[in-house]
């Protein structure tokens, strides 16, 4: 039987650090948060950010936009936050609105490199692919630091990691990498997708598909840990993996709720604590 990876306890005992990073500054670190139309995951998550801050003693700003507001409205306001000094960081919750003309990747460049607390800026895209790391990937480093914290070296373990986002599967895996793994990215064009999960001694299935891993796709004794926060029929949350009979499988393994997300919230936070520093608050 797996032992849970209690990503819910590791958040709180990470921003107990945090807030005491925060109050040991002169100035506090701020972070704006543009919301662009009326989502409700993304209202939920943008409002979940803003409570972290508080709890942290960061200064945060909303901006909710009305869908309708356009690219070039919120080029403009980004333009604003870029050049305000009270702000460090800047984050436009994804996905934008559809339907609209908007451009993600011209917001995401639009965005100062050095205020980028997403990182998902292609110059900290490119910094993330060479190993320097001035601000973490969010849900990436939220799963390191779990495996950290567990005692899981990914040091010569084959790492699999199923999905090629942007936001998690790409950086994941390069993460791994720095950290000398042996990482294989599957993705939905993967054939016999069991063959390849079942080789994994570490799984990181982030895809948005609930019950994609089942106990026959894990080796016994593997490290499973489900990114995704997709809901059940009845509205529940849960992951890609069937947790019951995986984790009788699995020797660690992370739940939905209270794995992956509470991590990814933390490391947003630790980048705005970063993003100050690098603009001179001490
Ligand atoms: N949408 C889903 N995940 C994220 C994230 O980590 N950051 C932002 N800005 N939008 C998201």
């Amino acid at each position: 039987m797996a032992t849970i990876i209690d990503g819910k306890a590791l958040a709180a005992k990470c921003k107990e650090e945090i807030r005491q990073q925060v109050s040991a500054l002169q100035r506090r670190p701020g972070l704006a948060v543009i919301l662009v139309g009326s989502d409700p995951a993304s209202r939920v998550y943008v409002t979940n950010k803003e409570k972290d801050c508080a709890q942290c003693g960061i200064y945060s700003e909303e901006f909710a936009l009305p869908a309708e507001v356009g690219q070039r409205a919120l080029l403009e306001l980004i333009d604003e936050l870029n050049r305000r000094e009270e702000i460090d960081g800047i984050l436009v919750q994804l996905p934008l609105p559809r339907g609209y003309d908007y451009d993600e990747q011209e917001v995401l460049l639009s965005i100062d490199p050095r205020k980028d607390v997403d990182a998902f800026h292609p110059f900290n895209v490119g910094q993330i692919m060479i190993g320097n790391y001035t601000f973490l990937p969010c849900t990436p480093a939220g799963v390191m630091r779990m495996l950290d914290e567990y005692g899981i070296n990914p040091k010569g373990k084959h790492c699999v990691v199923v999905g090629r986002s942007n936001i998690v599967g790409k950086p994941q895996a390069m993460l791994l990498l720095h950290r000398h793994a042996t990482v294989t990215i599957c993705h939905s064009r993967t054939q016999d997708l069991g063959t390849i999960t079942r080789q994994a001694d570490i799984l990181v299935s982030a895809v948005g598909k609930r019950n994609l891993i089942t106990a026959d796709m894990v080796k016994e004794g593997a490290v499973v840990i489900d990114v995704a926060m997709n809901r059940d029929e009845s509205g529940k949350l849960c992951g890609d993996v069937d947790f019951g009979p995986v984790s009788a499988k699995a020797s660690y393994i992370t739940p939905v709720p209270g794995g992956c997300g509470p991590m990814t919230r933390v490391m947003l936070l630790y980048n705005t604590l970063a993003a100050a520093r690098l603009h001179g608050k001490s």
